[in-house]
């Protein structure tokens, strides 16, 4: 195969690798960028691994609308396993977004509908 040959099979194969899964989802992250167990806050979106289940929630609070991370330091450090609302200090479970705390009880985060393909590679419908 020539050189064009092959400059087309790179191309492809890049296409491939980071195609959305539908026509309205965006790239996030890639599950391996993830770690384990730990809330991440990752283009304003609160995102929890566990295995190869994922959750997505906006980044607003159901009490006053209020952002949950309004700056560095409100992104839960290693081990920190809920996620806190800066405005509050309302406590989130990071896998159902569960308001556990009185100004948030039986209140929800926001899920994002998300899906991850075959190269787990995680896309949102924002
Ligand atoms: S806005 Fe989050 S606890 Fe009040």
């Amino acid at each position: 195969m020539g050189e064009d040959g092959t400059r087309f099979f790179l191309y492809a194969a890049a296409w491939h690798h980071t195609r959305p899964v539908s026509n309205v989802m965006r790239l996030l992250c890639s599950l391996d960028n993830l770690t384990q167990r730990q809330p991440t806050f990752l283009q304003s979106f609160l995102v929890y691994r566990q295995g190869e289940e994922v959750s997505v929630f906006r980044n607003r609070c159901p009490h006053a609308g209020k952002a949950i991370i309004s700056s560095d330091a409100d992104i839960p450090l290693s081990g920190e396993q809920l996620w806190r609302c800066s405005a509050h200090g309302a406590l989130f479970d990071p896998v159902t977004g569960e308001g556990l705390s009185q100004v948030c009880l039986n209140a929800f985060l926001t899920p994002v509908t998300h899906q991850i393909d075959e190269h787990l590679q995680l896309w949102i419908d924002d």
